[in-house]
């Protein structure tokens, strides 16, 4: 497994690729219509339109999973407020925050919890802020989040049992969070393999199980399947976009 300067590099190009920058928005637009969709469920308005253009109201407040360097995202995706989550993001912005998603420990952690924040808030001063405030400000807004996302990260580091624990531990944790919004693939040719050996010497899961087996009692989920072939990765890629949506309990 190899995330290393060549691959952010690689993979920068690749978002651009055109055919794939064209997918990849449309999997990005069908899912700010679809928050703003579910926002609105319930509101007195019968005909519910969908928002056009940037709607600072009815955009989500993002956190980003394995944001990695080239933070998609943040470049093309909607939000009010994003915060990016990877062990090697490159950035010293507080806008990004180095952690290990997989750390159960840190999800249940007591900086997440109501008075440590309430605490954090009246003590801080704006002007100056030491590394340790800035963490807390930062689990503040994981806490205020109500969307996750994790474009080619966690769906392709570990298999479906793992992720779904980890998706249960955000929602179980963080009251606010209402969506996911994950994306994985499977290579239509190397669908008996998993994990499969791809670009860059990377060794990645493969989204293979059909929604029916990957069900969970905390989420409902909607799924988009597309053909995503390219440079990078080759022709017989398929893209496995899943909407992760908080179950009322
Ligand atoms: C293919 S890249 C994702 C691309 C990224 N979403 C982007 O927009 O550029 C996978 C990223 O997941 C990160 N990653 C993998 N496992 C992680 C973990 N357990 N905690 C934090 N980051 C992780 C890697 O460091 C890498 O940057």
């Amino acid at each position: 497994m190899a995330y290393d300067r060549l691959f952010f590099q690689a993979y920068e190009n690749y978002l651009d690729e055109v055919g794939v920058r064209q997918t990849h928005d449309e999997m990005l637009n069908l899912f700010r219509v679809l928050y703003g969709r579910r926002k609105l469920r319930g509101s007195p308005t019968k005909v519910v339109q969908a928002s056009k253009g940037p709607d600072p109201h009815r955009a989500p407040a993002v956190v980003d999973l394995g944001c990695g360097q080239s933070h998609e995202y943040q470049k093309y995706g909607s939000y009010s407020d994003y915060l990016g989550i990877d062990r090697d993001h490159g950035e010293s912005s507080d806008s990004f925050m180095t952690m290990d998603y997989r750390d159960e420990r840190a999800w249940n952690s007591r900086v997440f919890q109501q008075e440590t924040l309430d605490e954090w808030s009246a003590r801080v001063s704006p002007d100056f802020m030491t590394d340790i405030d800035i963490a807390v400000m930062q689990a503040h807004r994981i806490k205020q989040a109500d969307v996750f996302v994790s474009l080619f990260s966690t769906e392709i580091t570990a298999p479906h049992r793992k992720n779904q624990r980890l998706y249960e531990v955000l929602f179980a944790n963080l009251p606010e969070m209402r969506f996911g919004l994950v994306s994985g693939f499977y290579y239509w040719n190397k669908r008996h393999l998993n994990p499969v050996k791809e670009a860059g010497d990377v060794v990645s899961f493969q989204t293979l199980d059909p929604p029916e087996a990957m069900a969970s009692e905390w989420y409902s989920e909607q799924r988009f399947t597309v053909a995503c072939p390219s440079k990078m990765f080759g022709p017989d890629v398929y893209e496995v976009w899943r909407v992760l949506e908080r179950r009322r309990r």
